[in-house]
């Protein structure tokens, strides 16, 4: 049997809607800007509860436009994770500033009792990560946030869905960044993302921000970017819009029955299930446990046919381009990022998979561990 990792072709696999609002959409010829992709920013806003929603190029760029719109610049410390895709690290670098690596807790997010040993006078921003759609400690963060006076940026890139007692990701600081890449659970037919926000600020500076910097045909207020969401993607993304609780609660039940499963005694010890979040809704971005034996395991899984990964083997403070910084990036003790990263693998967990895939993968891992 095959377990594949992408689900792209069944989630595309009745283009027709698409292909007619393209079509409509080339009678105008509007391939920026436009309806369309006013009417995604309308979706988006209102689907995470936010005041404004701005559709950008990419995920990373919206984090980096928002660093910069709160202020973020050369030399300046943002606080982050080191257990995170590069991205998040990359927009901070992108404007200038230098991240600041703590720990994360036994659920792969940021450790809020390390924040405050970590901040001094260059930080400007912490940068919390919803890991894989995993809701991180956000009432605590923004608690520390506010006794400082520090704005919270939240990488929501992995998080559309994800909630803490209702409110979604990307809506508990200044701003929250999305990722719709096609690997995304709302994905779009190449590279995009979008903003929320509440601030008419950081919406205001969002605007010219993706546009160059330009006030209007003529007049440049500031430097900017090229990073709009193109309105090809706006369509897309609004054709998968009404789909994405259903989306979202396949993949739940499905890591859900992965969880019953692994954490049955006879799994006990060697399939680590990080702790759940009762009050959160954690959208399985992907679907990660910590395994024994992890290499053998993937390889194994690999030879049967199941698309299993490994995010990230790697953590972000050992990667050469972090090494090379001078003077090294601040950080404190990153054991447990070391550790999780030797030891998590990811199962394919997306909404197209059938019962019999998913009785396949815990099969396999079961008979990997019996021997
Ligand atoms: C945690 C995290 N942050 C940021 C990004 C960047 O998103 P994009 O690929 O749209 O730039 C990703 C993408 O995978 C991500 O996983």
């Amino acid at each position: 049997m095959k377990v594949p990792y992408s689900y792209l072709q069944e989630q595309f696999s009745d283009p027709e809607p698409i292909f007619r609002a393209l079509r409509e959409q080339l009678t105008r010829c509007e391939f920026t800007f436009g309806p369309e992709l006013e009417e995604f920013e309308q979706n988006m806003a209102r689907y995470t509860g936010s005041r404004y929603c701005l559709g950008t190029a990419s995920g990373t760029a919206a984090l980096s436009m928002l660093l910069k719109a709160v202020g973020v610049g050369e030399g300046d410390e943002v606080i982050t994770v080191s257990q995170t895709f590069v991205a998040t690290i990359g927009a901070i670098v992108a404007v200038g500033a230098r991240p600041y690596f703590i720990d994360v807790l036994d659920d792969f997010t940021i450790d809020p009792d390390l924040i405050e040993k970590a901040i001094n006078n260059k930080t400007k921003a912490l940068m919390p990560v919803w890991y894989s759609g995993t809701p991180p400690r956000m009432e605590e963060i923004r608690a520390i946030a506010d006794r400082y006076d520090l704005p919270v940026i939240e990488d929501a890139c992995c998080a559309i869905s994800a909630r803490i007692e209702g409110k979604h990701a990307g809506t508990f600081g200044a701003g929250g960044a999305f990722s719709v890449h096609p690997l995304k659970n709302l994905n779009v037919w190449g590279d995009g993302g979008f903003i929320v926000t509440d601030s008419v600020e950081i919406r205001d500076q969002i605007i010219l921000l993706r546009n160059h910097g330009l006030k209007n045909r003529d007049e440049v207020e500031l430097f900017g970017y090229n990073a709009r969401l193109d309105t090809i993607q706006a369509i897309v993304g609004n054709y998968l819009y009404p789909r994405i609780d259903e989306i979202t609660d396949r993949r739940i039940a499905n890591a859900q029955k992965y969880d019953r499963a692994f954490s049955s005694p006879e799994f006990n010890g060697r399939i680590n299930i990080p702790p759940r979040r009762q009050d959160g809704r954690h959208v399985y971005h992907m679907y990660m446990v910590l395994a024994e034996n992890r290499d053998e395991l993937l390889a194994d899984l690999i030879k049967r046919g199941i698309e299993a990964k490994v995010h990230y083997p790697i953590p972000m403070h050992l990667q050469r381009a972090v090494q090379a910084a001078e003077p090294p990036f601040g950080r404190t003790d990153l054991s447990r990022t070391v550790f999780q990263c030797g030891s998590l693998i990811t199962f394919p967990v997306h909404q197209h998979l059938s019962e019999e895939q998913l009785d396949y993968v815990i099969e396999c891992v079961r008979s990997f561990y019996r021997g």
